[in-house]
């Protein structure tokens, strides 16, 4: 959607994957802080959302939507002051139906009312659901229903990113990306590996419709969440690559060093948030070994090995393959270790099971990313 917004991939939290409807004011705020101190937000993960369940059962007499009191008593607009008083930026969820998923009022009909509440409340960021609509709906009423709060949100004159989640129905890759900012690309995401590399085959076929302000969102990050740490990486990894948003999903409170360095890898963020705004193609496949290659803005590309088997296994290409330009050496950073090797245009790796080695490679023997970045705010490991 061309409202000079997300120019790259969002970043931020939100609050389903981990909490669902166990939600309150205490979890937001805590978690907005830790975004502080933890060095998130400085990495680039600005939006703090909420999901479903943050309303009442029913609209007031005015028709309006209300917070629930019992979850939110100082209520939202005071929740967006305290996240817009860190440098964070506020987001909030609704549904394009008559409720959301959670049983709670939807939008349909409703929707520039909302998206004036919305704004009145100082929101950034709408998260729109597809549930409570009729089970009978063409593309050409998701095409309308989701064009509606578009408008609306256009109509409060405020800056609000707008995520379509319809969940990858109807192609939204063939008319999302003039309707919002990113649409889910697929279901739910689940904290497991096979969740996980499901979700990445559904939307790594889907780059040609990502472009800066129109993303492809195959859901919310499971870092942290419960997979094993090659597991976490390997998603972090595979995200990034794809230019997906990348909107944390894990406990904060709780989150140990593995979790905040893999949140917090300044590289792997470059590849995803790189301005050029290209998601991965990938040039590979077949026995669980996949190549992926984004190209990026200074003529670098970024590499991916993914080895999907249960044992490790060798997966390799070419600087060639990869799309870079004929050199007689190339610079290889590798994503997590930080080692720099160099080539003469082989890029191999033995790649851990459910894993995946990443490169940045740059033609010439020169390097474009620093060393590791110490993690600031991470305590125990877990
Ligand atoms: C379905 C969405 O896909 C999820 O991400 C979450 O927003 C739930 N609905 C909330 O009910």
């Amino acid at each position: 959607l061309d409202n000079g917004l997300a120019r790259t991939p969002p970043m931020g939290w939100n609050t389903w994957n981990t909490f669902e409807c166990n939600i309150d004011e205490t979890l937001v705020k805590q978690t907005a802080d830790l975004m502080v101190s933890s060095g998130m937000r400085d990495r680039g993960y600005t939006y703090v959302n909420l999901d479903d369940c943050w309303m009442t059962r029913s609209r007031d007499g005015n028709g309006n939507l209300v917070a629930d009191p019992a979850k939110f008593p100082s209520g939202l607009k005071a929740l967006g002051d305290y996240i817009h008083a860190r440098g964070l930026k506020f987001g909030i969820y609704e549904s394009a139906g008559t409720e959301t998923c959670q049983h709670y009022p939807g939008s349909l009909g409703h929707e520039q009312a909302d998206a004036t509440l919305f704004a009145s409340w100082g929101v950034d960021y709408l998260k729109y659901d597809n549930c409570g609509s009729s089970g009978s709906d063409t593309q050409q009423d998701y095409i309308r229903r989701y064009s509606a709060m578009r408008d609306a949100l256009k109509a409060t004159g405020r800056p609000i990113v707008y995520s379509i989640c319809e969940w990858g129905n109807y192609a939204p890759a063939t008319w999302a990306p003039d309707v919002g900012n990113l649409w889910r690309t697929t279901g739910d995401i689940t904290n497991t590996w096979s969740s996980v590399d499901a979700i990445y085959h559904q939307n790594v076929g889907l780059a040609s419709a990502a472009k800066p302000g129109a993303w492809n969102d195959p859901d919310m990050l499971e870092v942290g969440d419960g997979m094993d740490f090659q597991e976490d990486r390997a998603h972090f990894t595979l995200w990034a690559a794809m230019a997906a948003p990348l909107i944390a999903g894990a406990d904060l409170r709780s989150a140990g060093v593995a979790t905040f360095s893999t949140y917090l890898n300044p590289d792997v963020i470059a590849v995803d948030q790189d301005p050029l705004g290209k998601q991965a193609t990938r040039i590979a496949t077949g026995g669980g070994l996949d190549v992926l290659t984004k190209p990026l803005q200074n003529g670098d590309v970024a590499v991916v090995l993914l080895n999907e088997n249960s044992t490790t296994r060798t997966v390799s290409t070419t600087a060639a393959a990869a799309g870079l330009p004929a050199a007689s050496s190339y610079r290889l950073t590798n994503l997590w270790s930080k080692e720099l090797t160099t080539s003469s245009g082989t890029i191999s790796a033995n790649v851990p099971s459910h894993s995946t080695v990443s490169y940045r490679v740059t033609p010439g023997t020169g390097s474009s990313i620093g060393t590791a970045h110490p993690i600031q705010g991470a305590s125990s490991s877990r």
